[in-house]
């Protein structure tokens, strides 16, 4: 790929990185590429971050065809790592197909990402925990009212250098089990990475927010009985001493954090099964203790325990709402790989050359 670059001619101040938070710094540039039906994908630059013109008309701000993807950049003291950056293109190209929008090839995905990464690596924190996350997303932009596939697209990365997610370390989370709106149905775009599906979530988050829970347990959208997800994370539960979590079957989406736990879990000797568990079930499993521990999965918190479920006001404390040994042992394996500092036989971590 030909990447045309243009330098800003004034440069940032780099934030503290001990008040870094999650999303709220840009650094000085972005990467951005057109596509056009019949030119392809094409005048790919590294461009000063600032807004983005575009037509009112533009067919994202309509109907909503609009993907994106979340991954991580890490630095140590010998190299710059990112966290399989294939396998977000792959599901980058899975939510293209599934909002008929036109697909950015694995390669020229991982290669823009590691193009922008390269040119703003003064902005990957080095402080322990600390790290760059990268944005990259996809939107309609051909100007035009009538629903149909777009004929134009933009794909931007943008870059945000993030704190320690838990700056005091792993503690756990209090859930609410949402028995009122949904998600996602199979048939539908659960398993797309598109703005959509958060938009229509954000009701729930907002009615668990102000019962005092940090984010919402998804049920099935056919049952409102079956365990999905939680708002940005996969969820995993250990039941006796077998690990639990939610099938893909159209309704979830295939985290990356989900897959590499499911391989460790496995290479540990953990038996994982991808199964539908009824909410009622897993109640009763906290209540009579067989739950040992219960952890979402995702690329923002790593791992992040569940301290407490709430289900039509019957609330259950989970392992003392306490950090579990093997949450704490996974959450320490993986941001051991992801910071190059342990053993990585998966070939998981990519070494920005
Ligand atoms: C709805 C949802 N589920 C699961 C995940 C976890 O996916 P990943 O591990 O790829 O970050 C995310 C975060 O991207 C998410 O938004």
């Amino acid at each position: 790929m030909d990447i045309k670059i243009t330098r800003a001619t004034t440069l940032k101040e780099k934030p503290d990185q001990n008040k870094l938070g999650f999303g709220t710094y840009f650094t000085d540039h972005m990467f951005v590429m057109d596509y056009e039906e019949g030119k392809g994908w094409h005048n790919a630059q590294i461009v000063p971050y600032g807004p983005i013109c575009m037509d009112p008309a533009s067919m994202v701000l309509h109907y909503a065809q609009e993907t994106f993807e979340g991954l991580k950049a890490y630095r140590n003291k010998d190299n710059i790592l990112i966290f399989r950056p294939d396998m977000n293109a792959k599901r980058m190209i899975r939510s293209n197909q599934r909002l008929c929008m036109a697909e950015i090839p694995e390669a020229m995905f991982v290669e823009a990402v590691e193009a922008i990464v390269k040119y703003e690596q003064d902005w990957i924190p080095e402080k322990e925990g600390t790290s760059l996350y990268i944005r990259p997303f996809c939107f309609a932009s051909e100007a035009g009212v009538g629903v149909h596939p777009a004929r134009a697209y933009k794909f931007i990365i943008i870059l945000s250098p993030v704190g320690a997610y838990y700056p005091e370390g792993v503690n756990p989370v209090k859930i609410y089990v949402e028995d009122e709106y949904v998600r996602a149905v199979a048939g539908g775009t659960g398993f797309a990475k598109c703005g959509g599906n958060y938009a229509a979530s954000i009701a729930a988050q907002v009615k668990a927010e102000k019962l005092g829970y940090t984010q919402v347990l998804w049920l099935d959208g056919v049952h409102r009985k079956y365990v999905e997800e939680v708002g940005t994370m996969n969820v995993m539960f250990l039941i006796d001493d077998e690990i639990v979590t939610a099938p893909l079957e159209g309704s979830v989406l295939p985290g990356v954090t989900r897959d590499s736990c499911i391989q460790i879990l496995k290479d540990w000797g953990y038996r994982v099964k991808e199964i539908n568990l009824a909410i009622e079930d897993l109640m009763e499993y906290a209540q009579n203790g067989r739950l040992k521990e219960a952890f979402g999965t995702g690329t923002a918190a790593v791992i992040s325990p569940i301290g407490e479920l709430n289900y039509k006001g019957n609330a259950q404390i989970i392992n003392d709402f306490k950090t579990g040994g093997l949450t704490q042992r996974l959450y320490d394996e993986l941001t051991g790989i992801q910071w190059g500092l342990k053993a990585d036989p998966y070939h998981w971590v990519k070494i920005l050359k």
